[in-house]
């Protein structure tokens, strides 16, 4: 901003500028971060804080990860990787607010107080929660309220934006709705007969433009629980051998077949991270039966290869202290902006002694 000059008469007004997001997103540390994770959302975060537009925040959210049957063991393993591996996949911790969810406590204590404007109904809808609950011997309440612990996460920082896959959206669309209501049932007194500004905003999904990955198996969507995953930071050897056998265009058995490229996994791959020459070629020698599905997989594998280096590079020059340090005040940026969040929302519940 300019200096204003000591003989101005008049205010210089400052130019109108757009005010910055707030972006908020989280992950789950339920395992090895995959291709799919990196394409899908990690990439994109990335870039997101790269073009420092927006205020970013990126959250390990380990309290969702304990709604289905866990092992403590596993929970703190997969943790202290995520953070490795979101570190190294350039989420840089001076640029971003980088965080573990249950080291800032406010998120579970809104979690419990929005669960109070959230109808049992609205949850029972949830297509995640049917999804991972049916058949199922032991189904938690976690699960169950699971959305209302994500809308805590992002109504606590006022976010924005969230950047979200399609299977998120109906999440957020809840998440929208509890801003309504919770502004609704608790507007906060007047102040000198004006309304008062409603304490929530509704956030706005962001939806990735990659398309979705699909797993090896090419039947479902990239995810740990299926098995069908390539592991970010996977040796090249079995990141190869896993690649190899990936799934294709199923009527290409020979390779004089012609292959489609707009149904095939592996391009979808290449458009994410091929340049756009490749692709090209790709299109010309998969439907021209020129190429073998083993020939475009190896041009995809080098293409991985060009842009994991130096994220294994960087991974490997981390440690684990130097992580913990850099989530620690991580957490402790978050909790300054939750703080005063969850002061304004006891204030219009009314809730506390007023003591603290
Ligand atoms: N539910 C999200 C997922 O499984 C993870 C998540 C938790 C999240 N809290 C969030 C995403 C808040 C965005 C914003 O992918």
């Amino acid at each position: 901003m300019s200096q204003q000059s000591p003989f101005a008469t008049t205010m210089e007004i400052p130019p109108a500028a757009a005010k910055p997001a707030r972006v908020f997103s989280g992950i789950q540390p339920t395992g090895e971060l995959h291709i799919g994770n990196y394409l899908g959302a990690v990439r994109t975060w990335r870039q997101q804080i790269e073009e420092g537009k927006d205020e970013t925040m990126f959250c390990v959210v380990d309290a969702h990860a304990i709604t289905v049957p866990y092992d403590p063991k596993d929970l703190r393993k997969n943790i202290d990787d995520l953070c490795l591996d979101l570190i190294a996949c350039g989420l840089d911790p001076e640029k971003t607010t980088l965080f573990v969810q249950s080291d800032v406590r406010e998120h579970t204590e809104l979690a419990w107080y929005l669960a109070s404007v959230t109808p049992m109904g609205d949850l029972g809808r949830m297509t995640q929660f049917k999804d991972k609950g049916e058949g199922k011997d032991f189904v938690s309440t976690g699960l169950f309220t699971y959305p209302v612990l994500m809308s805590a996460d992002i109504l606590l920082y006022k976010a924005t934006v969230v950047p979200v896959g399609e299977d998120q959206v109906q999440h957020l669309e809840l998440a929208r709705e509890t801003v309504r209501r919770f502004n609704h049932r608790f507007p906060g007194e007047k102040v000198s007969g004006k309304k008062p500004r409603p304490i929530f905003v509704e956030p706005k999904p962001r939806l990735s433009v990659t398309p979705r990955i699909m797993g090896l198996d090419g039947e479902s969507k990239m995810s740990k629980s299926k098995g069908n995953t390539i592991g970010l930071f996977e040796h090249p050897d079995s990141f190869w051998k896993k690649l190899s056998k990936a799934y294709t265009d199923p009527q290409r058995l020979k390779l004089t077949d012609p292959g489609r490229p707009e149904i095939c996994n592996i391009f979808t791959m290449h458009k994410a991270i091929s340049p756009k020459e490749t692709q090209d070629e790709v299109v010309a020698n998969c439907t021209g039966a020129k190429w073998g599905c083993v020939a475009c997989k190896k041009v995809l594998f080098d293409n991985f290869e060009k842009e994991l280096i130096p994220l294994r590079t960087k991974r490997e020059a981390l440690s684990i202290e130097q992580v913990r340090q850099a989530m620690g005040d991580g957490a402790a940026k978050a909790r300054r902006i939750a703080v005063e969040t969850m002061k304004e929302v006891r204030q219009v519940m009314g809730l506390g002694s007023l003591a603290t």
